[in-house]
């Protein structure tokens, strides 16, 4: 079973960013499910570990797109990627210890920040690039 499920309301109408929050949504599922099989701490932890990962990834991506559309709110969107990362690690950390009770928690916490901020904050940056017409030079994603 599903923790989070893509419904079309996540699309900020940006593809590369779309599919890249789709690919975010599979391995918090993934991580949910090896949980839920009560697969050792271990294999969780690798799905965890390629989640932290992805999102680092994203973010980067994501805030280079902002940087090439002149996002006014990029400074504060940025700070938002930023606190997510810094209340991560520790978690993360603490994953490997004691694993399923942290990762339980901790899948709760990722599912609330992701629907919040990809209906919030990302999408507004999809209004943005509609807005101001640099989505077809803005939006997309090169490479790293
Ligand atoms: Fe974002
Ligand atoms: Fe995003």
């Amino acid at each position: 079973m599903e923790i989070l499920t893509w419904h079309k309301s996540y699309n900020i109408g940006a593809a590369d960013i779309d599919r890249q929050h789709r690919d975010i949504f599979r391995l918090i599922n993934r991580v949910h499910q090896a949980l839920a099989s009560e697969t050792t701490t271990e294999k969780t932890g690798d799905i965890l570990t390629q989640l932290m990962t992805d999102v680092r990834g994203h973010f980067a991506d994501e805030e280079k797109v902002m940087e090439r559309a002149a996002y006014p709110l990029l400074p504060k969107h940025r700070q938002k990627h930023q606190e997510l990362m810094a209340t991560l690690k520790p978690l993360m950390a603490r994953c490997g210890e004691n694993g399923n009770i942290v990762a339980t928690r901790l899948l709760a916490f990722l599912k609330d920040w992701w629907q919040k901020h990809i209906l919030e904050d990302d999408a507004r940056i999809g209004r943005h690039l509609r807005t101001n017409g640099t989505q077809a030079r803005g939006a997309e994603i090169s490479q790293r």
